[in-house]
């Protein structure tokens, strides 16, 4: 075992004698520990803990909403829910009873019965917290953060047609994101994608990876869900899919601003480029250059 896993783990007072690296985690560093806890560590930043203590508050209020279960964290010796080692925040859950429903770049595959279930979910998490929150904790920054680093590195591989597009999306969803009413904001989970979503004798249960969770619109975390499964890695050359498109808005039960809703669409699409090109993982170039092409693509699309 690495020394370093190692030395967390006794911070957390456990011994471990089996460590497995799950198949699925390309991005992050996460472990699963005597088969039963997961291991997990995300960059650490100075606002990093108080940002954790507001996702662990958040997700207890929505799991009383909506009676989804969600990771719980155990507590190290010094008394937090966290430990620190360097660079890396380091958390650990006892695993949710279920299996994820499938693994973020095998979306392809999936049984459309599947892709049903997760997006009324989706509708389901939203509709059941909407206006349930603080006006205070409403996070109307989080995604424009998220990609505004990328919108500069975007002049060195995109076209100037897709530039221009981006640029109505970023300062579209920014007006918005600035102005919808606070009786409109849900809990947003920020990844939500099958990889994340726990299922069990074919019912989902809970939810995982929620770094990103935060109050929000319903268009952020259903623009993400849709750029997951409208990418094809089966293929790997990129049509804008409107059959699955359109399929995805019907399961979701969409009735939005469609316009708005690809605005939202190109700027996840963007945030996923700077994701696969800071990333070191096998293949992880032929995922930038895939999600470039899909970033073209969704700029040209027009939803009518
Ligand atoms: N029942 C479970 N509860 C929690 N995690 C699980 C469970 N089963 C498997 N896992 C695995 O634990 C890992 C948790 O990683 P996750 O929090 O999603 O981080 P990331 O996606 O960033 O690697 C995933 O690889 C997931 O497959
Ligand atoms: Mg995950």
């Amino acid at each position: 075992m690495n020394p370093r896993t190692s030395k967390i783990l006794k911070l957390f007072s456990l011994d471990a004698s089996r460590i497995q690296k799950p198949s699925d985690a390309m991005l992050a560093q996460v472990y699963l520990v005597n088969d039963r806890y997961i291991l997990r560590s995300r960059p650490y930043e100075k606002e990093t803990p108080a940002l954790f203590a507001a996702e662990c508050e958040l997700c207890e209020q929505v799991a009383g909403l909506t009676g989804f279960r969600f990771p719980k964290y155990q507590r190290s010796i010094t008394g937090d829910c966290f430990s620190v080692d360097a660079d890396y925040f380091w958390t650990l859950h006892p695993i949710i009873p279920g299996r994820p429903l499938g693994r973020w770049f095998e979306l392809h595959k999936i049984e459309p019965s599947v892709n049903r279930q997760v997006l009324n979910t989706l509708n389901k998490l939203h509709k059941t917290t909407t206006g349930c929150f603080d006006e205070s904790i409403i996070d109307r920054r989080r995604l424009l953060d998220l990609v505004t680093p990328s919108m500069a590195d975007a002049r060195e591989f995109l076209s100037a047609g897709a530039l221009e597009r981006l640029g109505v999306a970023f300062d579209r969803v920014k007006r918005y994101c600035e102005s919808y009413p606070p009786e409109k904001s849900c809990f947003v989970h920020g990844d939500f994608h099958h990889g994340n979503i726990l299922a069990q004798k074919g019912r989902i249960v809970g939810f995982i990876d929620l770094d990103w969770c935060r109050v929000g619109s319903f268009y952020e975390d259903f623009a993400f869900s849709l750029m997951m499964m409208l990418r094809d890695y089966k293929h790997w050359s990129y049509e804008f899919r409107w059959s699955v498109y359109r399929t995805m808005l019907d399961y979701y039960d969409f009735e939005g601003d469609a316009v708005l809703l690809n605005d939202h669409l190109i700027l996840y699409a963007l945030f996923d480029c700077a994701i696969f090109k800071s990333s070191c993982f096998e293949n992880a170039n032929a995922f930038f250059k895939y999600q470039k092409q899909f970033l073209e693509a969704a700029c040209r699309a027009e939803p009518a």
